[in-house]
């Protein structure tokens, strides 16, 4: 039994463009210290629910809890703020900063905010 704290967890999330659902009442848990890796075929909505989970898209319905809140009733500037503070992301298209080594891209977050 993995008694670790919970720090992510999705509920029930779906997201619906149209009558295409892109996710479909998906429902898991991260715990503290775990590593995860979501794996599925093109098109099985992984880029979504990682966008969801970023903060940068919402769902259309469903609750995701990250750390104790519950980001998809957040405004705008308040999930800018908790990316900032909470997420750290690479992107499929890269988006890296050139001239910093791939351990302090990953890291840029904590630098804004001086987490050592
Ligand atoms: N903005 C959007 N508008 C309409 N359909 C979308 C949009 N984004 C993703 N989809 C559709 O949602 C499904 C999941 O896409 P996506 O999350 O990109 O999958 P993956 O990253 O696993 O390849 C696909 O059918 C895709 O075409
Ligand atoms: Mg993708």
């Amino acid at each position: 039994m993995d008694n670790r704290e919970v720090l992510l967890e999705v509920k029930n999330v779906s997201k619906i463009y149209g009558d295409l659902h892109a996710l479909k009442e998906v429902n898991f848990q991260v715990r503290k210290g775990e590593w995860v890796a979501i794996m599925g075929s093109s098109g099985s909505g992984k880029s979504t629910i990682m966008n969801i989970i970023g903060c940068m898209d919402k769902p259309s319905i469903g609750e995701v809890i990250l750390d104790g809140q519950d980001i998809t009733k957040e405004s705008q500037h308040s999930l800018t703020k908790i990316r900032r503070e909470k997420i750290g992301l690479i992107f499929q298209q890269f988006h890296l900063i050139p001239y910093l080594t791939a351990l302090e891209n990953v890291m840029v977050a904590q630098y804004y905010h001086s987490i050592p």
